[in-house]
């Protein structure tokens, strides 16, 4: 199949191209390269000894997505295009909206006219807000804390209107839970500009030494030991979920929604540790106050992919951590 994938040159979709051209499918990328390098995807040919089409574009210039569509007969999009920092999104909301609504709008008009409604959008668990209970089932409440979640919430919600108004479409909402870790190559990875807001990141450029020390925010959660617990999956298990997802696009399922999580929690002390221990690296640390808008803990019932799709998480803690190092460890400055 050809497949385009948008945001294709980023960190999960980076790792996403890997495993469609190991399945041999043609790659399509369109990316504006706002948050990520075209090295990535130079990496992903090299780790494959496969091929792609790049498009440096932006889904926020239609004609250069019509462009796409006129060129190549598409199957289906995987929709990673967006961006993703929270705090900047509370600063800078009407960028988020603007960026992440209008992009996918743009997307979905082209895609419309080019009569392919084949679709797996990048939702997050961010849209369970903070849950009621554990483990988070895909039926679960669903609310925004902030407005990058805001435009989660907002384009599922397109997607569902979509498809009411016609059922030829066949969309996939995959709410990812934290990914982390690297490809096991070292050759690509996430490299997030500036200084991490992410935990996992910024335990690694702690690593490397070039952060000196991580905050811990709140040890005073009601949890085992008092730091936030998260569901963090490797990312190529993330990448395999939506390889696994798309011949559940041509079986004509409607929209479909699945949590991709392993459905275990660790705390932020249990991922120092274990980086301490893949790495050889002691992590300085101090306790810090609560990060508004965090919650004590998430993780995600993922049965419901593993009945359908048959996709389950299979890398355990250790390889997310001796990956992610890995990949630091090799590039230091990142693909720069
Ligand atoms: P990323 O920033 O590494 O990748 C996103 C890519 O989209 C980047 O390469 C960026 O240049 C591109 N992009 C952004 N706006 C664009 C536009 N207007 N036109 C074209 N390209 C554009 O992020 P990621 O971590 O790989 O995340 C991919 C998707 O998954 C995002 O939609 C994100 O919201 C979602 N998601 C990420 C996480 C996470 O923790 N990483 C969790 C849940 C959901
Ligand atoms: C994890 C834990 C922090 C940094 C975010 C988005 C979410 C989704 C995934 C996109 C928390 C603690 C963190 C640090 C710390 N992204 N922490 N020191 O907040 O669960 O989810 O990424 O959809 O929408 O909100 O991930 O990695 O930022 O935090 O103590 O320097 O690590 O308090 O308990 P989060 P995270």
């Amino acid at each position: 199949m050809k497949i385009l994938v948008t945001g294709g040159a980023g960190y999960i979709g980076s790792h996403t191209c890997v495993e469609l051209l190991n399945e041999n499918h043609e790659v399509v990328v369109l990316d504006n390269l706002s948050n990520s390098s075209e090295e990535s995807l130079t990496r992903v040919k090299k780790i494959t000894g496969k091929s792609l089409e790049f498009y440096k574009a932006d889904l926020l210039n239609k004609k250069q997505v019509d462009a796409v569509f006129l060129e190549h007969k598409i199957d289906a999009v995987i929709h990673f295009a967006g961006l993703k920092a929270v705090g900047e999104s509370v600063s800078i909301p009407l960028k988020y909206f603007h960026n992440n609504i209008t992009g996918t709008l743009n997307l979905l008009c082209a895609m419309n006219e080019a009569n392919v409604k084949n679709i797996i959008f990048s939702s997050s668990a961010t849209v369970y807000g903070d849950p009621l209970s554990l483990p988070i089932k895909e039926d679960f409440p669903l609310s925004a804390t902030n407005p990058y979640g805001r435009t989660k919430l907002m384009i599922e919600e397109i997607l569902q209107d979509l498809y009411r108004s016609d059922k030829n479409w066949n969309i996939a909402l995959l709410r990812y839970f934290n990914p982390v870790g690297a490809h096991k190559s070292g050759e690509i990875g996430e490299d997030p500009f500036g200084i991490p807001n992410n935990l996992v990141p910024y335990i690694s450029k702690v690593a490397v030494g070039f952060l000196p020390r991580l905050n811990v925010f709140g040890n005073d959660y009601n949890t085992p030991d008092g730091t936030g617990v998260r569901d963090f999956i490797h990312v190529v298990d993330l990448a395999l979920g939506h390889i696994r997802t798309l011949p559940k696009l041509f079986t004509n399922p409607g929209i479909v929604i699945y949590n991709l999580g392993t459905g275990t929690g660790f705390s932020v002390l249990e991922m120092i540790k274990g980086f301490e221990t893949a790495s050889g690296k002691k992590i300085p640390y101090k306790i810090a106050d609560r990060r508004p808008g965090d919650i004590a803990a998430c993780w995600a019932d993922p049965a419901k992919a593993k009945d359908e799709l048959g996709w389950e998480a299979k890398k355990t803690l250790d390889d997310m951590c001796k990956d992610t190092w890995n990949w630091q460890n090799k590039n230091p400055n990142g693909y720069r």
